[in-house]
């Protein structure tokens, strides 16, 4: 029989990405892919959608097992996405339970952040580091500490939401439900609407290079989105102490502007903090299948060992 493979699906707000990799695969390096796909994410019946994107995959490999990872806040322990503003038909749903129904293999659910930030942390920027925490920077703000190769995954598995930690109290609603929350400031949505409001057009990728133009009205702007990213990153440097930061996303694209001038905020109004090193992500766009496929190959193990 063909060597057992494993499915890693990254669900975002408008695409679905899927890597097919062998489940016993060396973990020292990025697995070879059997297979990549890309797929509208399936917003209105996203249970069907995705049973319909696992059976898709090529068949010379029996697909042994499935690790879905979910824009929003999930309970990995129980396999329920507990809230998702990207995709709101899943809220509250058990998808562990239902996936692994329909598809008749083991399905874990995780958090987006946390999948990106064990590819990150085993493959990426985070390397050589045995303590990361890894932040991604794009419609909502994902984040992770790993240690050891590890999420730190909280009583419940959603630890790191570091995007819902109060900036400003009396700030804008946050699609948590609170307000002035961090994503409120610098999630890509609301960085745009606030460049707009400045006078500019199109979002963090017109604002960014502006920025580094020196357009008088994109530096308040970023001004104000890295001031608020550096409050965040002391309150985590306050609570986590890790030994690496990575931030990766869309707003932290090259030149890096928006993350070097909140990295430099950080260390300016450090007290007793120790601001560790603020480092690029390397991977880019398919960080989260890739730690959604490794997550899968580490279960994979797991599994074997204990039959
Ligand atoms: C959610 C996180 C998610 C992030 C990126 C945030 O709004 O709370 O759980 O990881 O967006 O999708």
């Amino acid at each position: 029989m063909s060597t057992p493979a494993v499915l890693g699906l990254d669900v975002g707000g408008s695409s679905v990405k899927s890597l097919l990799a062998l489940a016993d695969s060396s973990l020292s390096s990025p697995p070879e892919i059997l297979s990549r796909a890309r797929t509208i994410t399936p917003l209105a019946d996203p249970v069907d959608g995705l049973v319909e994107i696992a059976q898709s995959v090529p068949q010379q490999h029996p697909v042994s097992r499935v690790v879905v990872s979910i824009p929003g806040i999930v309970d990995e322990t129980r396999g329920v996405v507990v809230r998702s503003a990207n995709i709101p038909a899943l809220d509250g749903c058990p998808l562990a339970e239902r996936l692994g129904a329909r598809l008749g293999v083991p399905v874990s659910v995780i958090n987006d952040g946390h999948a990106a930030a064990v590819a990150e942390a085993a493959w990426g920027a985070g390397a050589g580091s045995d303590d990361s925490f890894v932040l991604a920077l794009g419609t909502g703000i994902a984040g992770a500490h790993v240690v050891d190769g590890e999420v730190v995954p909280g009583a419940h598995g959603s630890a790191g939401e570091l995007g819902h930690i109060t900036i400003d109290p009396a700030g804008a609603v946050c699609s948590c439900g609170r307000h002035g929350c961090l994503e409120t400031i610098i999630g890509a949505p609301a960085l745009s609407a606030a460049w707009n409001t400045a006078g500019g057009s199109g979002g963090p990728e017109t604002l960014l290079p502006a920025y580094a133009d020196g357009d008088p009205r994109a530096v308040p702007v970023v001004q104000r989105a890295a001031s608020a990213l550096a409050e965040a990153l002391l309150t985590l440097c306050a609570l986590v102490d890790p030994g690496r930061i990575v931030i990766g996303g869309g707003i932290a694209r090259e030149p890096h502007d928006l993350v070097l001038l909140a990295a430099q905020y950080a260390r300016q109004r450090a007290t007793f903090h120790h601001v560790p090193p603020i480092v690029p992500a390397t991977l880019g766009e398919w960080a989260g299948a890739n730690g959604a496929v490794r997550i899968g190959m580490q279960h994979e193990r797991l599994a074997t060992a204990a039959r």
